[in-house]
């Protein structure tokens, strides 16, 4: 089963920052039938897209996915293959937006970007209650835009969270973004991050920050760097991202956006998914062709709550 879509074939408005993201996992039939003028007959569907209910449902059967030796899986070239999806959030979601004012300091955070959150202690509305998995997914990003993210002191009584750690001998800035960006467009949320973002904190060597999430989004982060890729404005690092669901969640790290290849000592785990770390070796995107692992360079939860630690180790 091959979650293809047509819109796929139509390279002409392919965006840099989605061959950055990596490989789609679309679910946009709607659009295929309104596309005419596709010669079926040309479609070579192996090479397109990621099945992602199938890939959620070999992590959720795997028991022992934790080593999975560095040995490149077979490469879906969907990245290539992934076409602007335009869909834009709710204008509901726009006006909100637009009434937010951030008095978050921005004191020793590298760049100054203050998150649209930092100030946040509870979460806003939700902005959709439907939700699609994969990187084109327009899922939930709070109203206002970017109230689905915030800071926390206990994972008690949340859901979602994620624990990120510092373990370098230096302060770090940590940006977190919604994919879905304050524009609404599919994947604007990593290249906006560097200008615009929804949390950015400090860590000082050794400290911790847990945020908490609500159902229904996609996130990424990375350590904030001053080094940004020419072709999109975003991060040129690698990228933690995590998609938090009811229905079972999924996260991974990914070099793709890195120029510099696989370099970022970065680890994502869970208290669900145990037998599944995704870090610089198992488990993780090292391309836009080549996931590592067993399913799709990815961990899966099976379970209805994510609860994630992710260790920033810094440049090897
Ligand atoms: C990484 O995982 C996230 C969350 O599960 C997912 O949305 C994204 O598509 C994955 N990235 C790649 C490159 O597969
Ligand atoms: C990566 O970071 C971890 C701490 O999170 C550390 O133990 C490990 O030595 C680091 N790996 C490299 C190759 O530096």
């Amino acid at each position: 089963m091959v979650h293809f879509t047509a819109t796929a074939l139509f390279v002409a408005a392919l965006s840099l920052s989605e061959v950055m993201a990596g490989p789609t996992h679309l679910h946009l039939h709607q659009r295929a039938h309104q596309k005419k003028d596709v010669d079926y007959s040309t479609i070579d569907y192996s090479k397109l897209d990621v099945d992602w209910d199938a890939a959620y449902a070999a992590g959720q059967a795997s028991k022992a996915s934790a080593a999975v030796a560095a040995t490149p899986a077979a490469s879906p070239a969907g990245a290539v293959f992934a076409a602007k999806v335009g869909t834009k959030v709710s204008s509901a979601v726009a006006a909100a937006t637009s009434a937010v004012k951030s008095s978050g300091s921005s004191s020793g955070l590298l760049g100054g970007v203050v998150g649209c959150s930092n100030d946040r202690t509870s979460f806003g509305g939700l902005s959709t209650k439907a939700y699609a998995v994969g990187d084109h997914a327009i899922n939930n990003v709070g109203i206002p835009y970017g109230a689905n993210i915030i800071k926390v002191d206990s994972i008690e009584g949340y859901d979602f969270t994620n624990t990120f750690v510092n373990t370098q001998q230096v302060p770090i800035t940590v940006n977190v973004w919604n994919k879905v960006g304050e524009d609404g467009q599919d994947l604007s949320g990593s290249t906006d991050a560097p200008k615009k973002t929804t949390l950015t904190f400090v860590l000082a060597p050794g400290a911790s920050q847990i945020i908490a999430v609500q159902e229904n989004s996609n996130i990424g982060f990375a350590q904030a760097t001053t080094k940004l890729r020419a072709d999109s404005g975003g991060f040129d690092t690698s990228f933690g991202e995590i998609t938090f669901l009811a229905k079972g969640s999924g996260y991974n790290l990914s070099a793709i956006p890195n120029t510099a290849g696989n370099t970022y000592n970065m680890s994502i785990s869970s208290v669900e998914a145990p037998q599944c770390t995704s870090d610089m070796n198992n488990n993780f995107w090292l391309t836009a062709t080549q996931p590592i692992g067993t399913s799709d360079g990815s961990c899966y939860i099976a379970q209805s709550t994510a609860h994630l630690t992710t260790t920033m180790g810094g440049n090897i």
